[in-house]
Parts: C-alpha cells; structure tokens; sequence
C-alpha cells in the first residue's frame, strides 16, 4: 500500500473567492499523465470546488431536477465492510431532494447520474474537461470518445462504499468534505475475472474479491476538497468518507479503443471456455483487432474460435 502524498491540502472553501465556469482548471502534471494515463491511478489538483454550480444552494436546485428521474440517481446506505457485495448495501427509497435531509440521521449515499443531462452548465464542463486533457501530450489524445458521463456524489459521513471496479477511464474530484479513496492498478485484476464481466456486454459496475487485491499495487488518497485523481479503466477501488457530509463530482468516459479492448476480452472468455490459453490483451494488437470485431454477434464469435481451433 502507498500513501499518496503529493496530493496540496485545500484550504477552507468557505472562504475561496468563486471561479467561473470557463476559468475551471485541472492541474494535472503532464509527465504523470503521460507516463501513467489509463495505466496507474495518479493524483492532481483542481478548482471545481470554487464553481457556482457547487455550491451547496445550487446542489440544492439540481435535486429538484432529479425527482421522477428514477433511472438517473441511486440512494442507498452505507455498506457493511469494504469487502461487501456492491448491491447488498441497503437501498433507500427516498428520491435526492428527500434523502439529503437525512444526511446527518442515517448513512446515506445519493449518486446523481448524467448531471449533463439536467443542467447545461455540467455539459459545459464536461466539454472544458475533455478539451483540457485533450491538450496534455500524450494519453486520451484526439481518440473518438464513444461515451462519457458526470456524476455527483453526497454522502454521509463514516459511510463506506464496497470494492468494485468500473468499466471507464476517471477523472475524479472532491468538491466538499474529505474521502480516503483505495484504488489499485488495473493490472491487479485477473484477466479471467475480466473476461466474465465483458462477455455480458453491460456498463455496469464490476464485482471482485478485497481478499484477492495485492496491498503492494494499492494507493491511498486522501482527498479534500480542491484534489483529485485519475482512475484508469478496471481500476479495483473502494471508498470512505470520513467526519463529515462529503461531495465529489466525476467524469468518465469510454473510447472507442477502450470498448474494443472489452469486446476483445469477450472473445478470450469463449477461448477459455473452449480449453484455450487466450493471448492476453496488448500482446499482439492485430489479434486484439480481429478479436473485437469478431465477438458481434456471439453465434459468429463461437464460429471463429472453432475455426482458430482447427487452423
Ligand atoms: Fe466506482
């Protein structure tokens, strides 16, 4: 395990003029990006938290937009241990606007989805975001983004949310409050357990075991407002906050080589059901090519295999 510690410490949002949308800023080292994009969660710092669309009293507002958009935000408790099924965390049937008065009664995680949805100025920013690390050398690049999503997160203070990963690169910011963040590496996952979740071709979240993480490729953020950081695609986490309500906003997104890398893994699943060695992912990339395309539809994808069996 690993302390981060290059992470600044934030002084009272309280008392920090506000910024304009347009002046939003990422201070993300371009060396760390490049080196460790999409590869190694690494830490930055931000000014989100001095926008207006932050402040407590525009959260407020935002709520109201979200009742009667059930698809849109999840409320739940907080989850037993860290170690916990990601779904057996009690679920809350309250909508945003009614769970955020029970912030200080009872462990409570609201998750609004898809903020651009709801208001222009959080598409506003996902589009400064883009075009900003975009800019840095290296990584993300001018590569076509096939699906990208804000979120905001409030929750509770002492309120765990359990190990899980997601299938999407991150760019994670905390807004109010602190959070002690556990991520690892994507390359602590087992490529098997990989290969189960991308044959079923949903954007959900991905269930793993703590027991199985290796502590050696675990980082620790602990993240107050004004820090942030990234998290590669697949990237194991779990998250706590600590003694007070904390806010932190995200944005995600899926390239189109992040996608094929996922229909690639699917066809491996089928070669390892059929009693093959699959060659991992990044090895040979023409195979990982043909691969990705061959998994549409699944009944083709069998075909092949039989056919890469018999050849
Ligand atoms: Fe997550």
């Amino acid at each position: 395990m690993s302390a981060n510690s290059n992470i600044a410490t934030a002084p009272d949002v309280t008392v920090l003029p506000r910024v304009a949308l347009e002046d939003m800023q990422l201070d993300i080292d371009p060396k760390s990006y490049q080196a460790l994009y999409n590869k190694t969660p690494f830490g930055f710092t931000h000014n989100l938290h001095r926008l207006d669309i932050f402040q407590f009293d525009s959260i407020s507002e935002l709520l109201d937009r979200y009742t009667g958009a059930s698809n849109d935000y999840y409320v739940a408790g907080s989850a037993a241990t860290a170690g916990s099924a990601f779904f057996e965390a009690p679920h809350i049937k309250l909508t945003p606007k009614e769970a955020i008065h029970q912030l200080n009664e009872r462990s409570t995680r609201i998750l609004l989805k898809r903020l651009e949805n709801h208001d222009d100025r959080f598409r506003r920013l996902l589009d400064l975001i883009i075009q900003q690390i975009r800019s840095i050398p290296g990584g993300l690049g001018d590569q076509p983004i096939l699906r990208i999503q804000s979120s905001l997160f409030i929750t509770s203070a002492a309120s765990t949310t359990p190990l899980h990963f997601d299938p999407e690169v991150g760019f994670f910011t905390q807004i109010e409050g602190d959070k002690t963040y556990h991520v690892y590496s994507p390359d602590d996952v087992r490529e098997e357990d990989l290969e189960d979740f991308y044959v079923r071709g949903k954007v959900s979240i991905g269930q793993l075991d703590l027991g199985e993480r290796d502590p050696g490729k675990e980082q620790v953020y602990n993240l107050r407002a004004g820090d942030g950081f990234h998290q590669p695609q697949n990237a194991p986490h779990w998250v706590e906050t600590c003694g007070s309500r904390s806010i932190s906003y995200s944005c995600v997104f899926e390239t189109k080589a992040d996608r094929a890398l996922g229909r690639t893994r699917a066809f491996n699943y089928y070669e390892r059901k059929l009693g093959m060695r699959p060659t991992p992912p990044g090895q040979n990339s023409q195979l990982d090519n043909v691969k990705a395309e061959a998994i549409i539809p699944d009944r083709l994808a069998r075909k092949v295999v039989n056919r890469i069996r018999h050849t």
